[in-house]
């Protein structure tokens, strides 16, 4: 039987440079879509998909991140005390049992690739385990890795989130090269970085939910620096197949928003926002006498 799959790596030691000044305090992580943070979104995921440890690479400034796990005994007894019970389950869903989160510093910036092998002595050499990154919010009735879990169960190896994209957009983005196709799963046989466009091997790309095999660490033990001079966690992937280790991409069902990006970020916000019961009225009001004016000023 396939080991479970019960810890999450959650690389968070990027500068979040798109942000500034806002990323000068606040952890890129900690910014919010309507009233929750970033990495909120990611938990509340990983939760749904089993995860029941979770490890934060984290750099230096990311301090806040470690206080949002905190319970916060006065807050939840001020807003128990003035009745605020559904303000106070939303803190208390935010608490993290004790010693189910662990955090390791990235000392370097060296990559993607690098931040997981941080975590390396923190999953052991026969076990599964997955990476999210919490920039790649993916919006879907079954959370994105629960379905991939759930296609792993069958396929095992490793397995990475895919979507497609425009062809320029290829160099954003870890490419997949495509073997074969059953439904929305697909066998994978190799995987590029960052390809320019007229390299890029498919218009498929990966989004950043991984379910990795645990040799994926021993690859990364011997990584040499790939695109951008990083580590990058698709060449370590790659050499799973080149070890004749069976690696797929999931088309996942479900929207998924690029939260690194400005324009990813307000998108999310909108999309979020309509989706809330308290906030869908007056919010679509305010968009429906917008959206006019924007035609007119075309
Ligand atoms: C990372 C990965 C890349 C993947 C992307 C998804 O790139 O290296 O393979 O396609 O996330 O968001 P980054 O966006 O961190 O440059």
């Amino acid at each position: 039987m396939k080991r479970r799959v019960t810890k999450a790596i959650f690389p968070v030691a990027g500068l979040g440079t798109r942000f500034l000044p806002a990323t000068k305090s606040v952890p890129k992580e900690i910014m919010t879509l309507v009233d929750r943070p970033l990495i909120q979104y990611a938990i509340d995921e990983a939760r749904a998909a089993g995860i029941t440890e979770f490890i934060f690479v984290t750099s230096r400034g990311k301090g806040a991140l470690e206080d949002y796990f905190d319970h916060a005994p006065q807050l939840e007894a001020a807003l128990l005390k003035s009745g605020k019970t559904q303000l106070l389950e939303a803190l208390r869903a935010s608490n993290m049992e004790s010693g189910a989160i662990a955090y390791i510093r990235q000392h370097k910036a060296m990559g993607l690739g690098h931040a997981v092998w941080c975590a390396r002595r923190l999953i052991a050499n026969d076990e599964p385990f997955a990476v999210i990154l919490p920039d790649d919010v993916i919006a879907a009735d079954t959370p994105c890795l629960q379905q991939m879990i759930e296609a792993y169960e069958e396929t095992g190896g490793s397995m990475v989130a895919a979507m497609e994209v425009p062809r320029e957009k290829a160099s954003s983005y870890g490419i997949l090269d495509v073997n074969s196709e059953r439904g929305n799963l697909v066998s994978v046989r190799g995987m590029v970085e960052k390809p320019k466009m007229s390299e890029a091997p498919s218009n498929l790309a990966v989004i950043g939910r991984y379910i990795l095999a645990p040799d994926v660490l021993n690859n990364l033990n011997n990584a040499q620096l790939g695109a951008g001079g990083e580590i990058q966690l698709t060449d370590a992937i790659a050499k799973e197949i080149e070890d004749g280790r069976p690696v797929h991409g999931l088309r996942f069902s479900g929207q998924r928003f690029d939260c690194g990006s400005k324009a990813g970020f307000l998108q999310a916000t909108v999309s979020f926002a309509l989706a809330r019961p308290e906030l869908q009225d007056e919010f679509a009001a305010f968009l429906r006498d917008t959206v006019p004016l924007l035609r007119v000023a075309e």
